[in-house]
């Protein structure tokens, strides 16, 4: 197969991929932690978490390695390595920079987990899902970010003149 079939069908899976991924944590950031917080008791929010977060990330370490294996392949096909730091793949850096930041993450979510679950009969439930609701919007926020900037510069978008 050449590069010119091979490339629409790479980013074919790669964006349906990015649509699964990131619109689970959509529905996670916008659904279900307000649904939490209005739980009153902590042990049961915590449980309720990790039940649903523990099968969230089995999916997302899946569709982590997908979007990172059709994203490189792309580049590699276009032959675009070199001179990838420029204005002009903004939208390609910032989806770099978030793929690497949620790889970090899950490759250490059990110690990240323990120490925001350390004690939970002793933590403050409401305060602790607030924070993580916090997070939760920043890295959703970037990752729109990333699919905007990555439309739009595909799309004749550009920053450069
Ligand atoms: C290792 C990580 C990634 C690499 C190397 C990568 C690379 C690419 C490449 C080469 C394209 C083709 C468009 C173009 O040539 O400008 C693309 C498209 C796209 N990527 Fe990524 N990507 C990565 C991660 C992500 C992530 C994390 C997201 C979303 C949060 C994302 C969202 C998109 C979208 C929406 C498009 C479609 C753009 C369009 O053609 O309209 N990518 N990506």
């Amino acid at each position: 197969m050449d590069a010119g079939t091979l490339l629409p069908i790479l980013a074919g899976i790669h964006v349906v991929t990015v649509l699964m991924w990131i619109g689970g944590v959509g529905f996670v950031t916008v659904v279900v932690f307000p649904m939490l917080l209005r739980m009153d008791d902590t042990l049961e929010m915590v449980l309720m978490f990790h039940r649903m977060e523990n099968r969230f990330a089995r999916h997302a370490k899946v569709y982590i390695w997908i979007v990172g294996i059709t994203g490189f392949l792309m580049l590699y096909l276009e032959g675009r390595f070199a001179g990838l730091w420029s204005m002009d793949n903004l939208g390609i850096l910032v989806m770099i920079g978030a793929w690497a930041f949620y790889l970090l993450v899950l490759t250490f979510e059990k110690k990240i987990f323990g120490i925001v679950f350390g004690k939970p009969e002793e933590m403050d439930g409401k305060k602790v899902f607030k924070f993580l609701t916090g997070f939760h919007w920043v890295v959703l926020g970037v990752s729109l970010l990333a699919v905007f900037l990555g439309v739009w510069q595909a799309h004749g978008g550009l920053l450069s003149p």
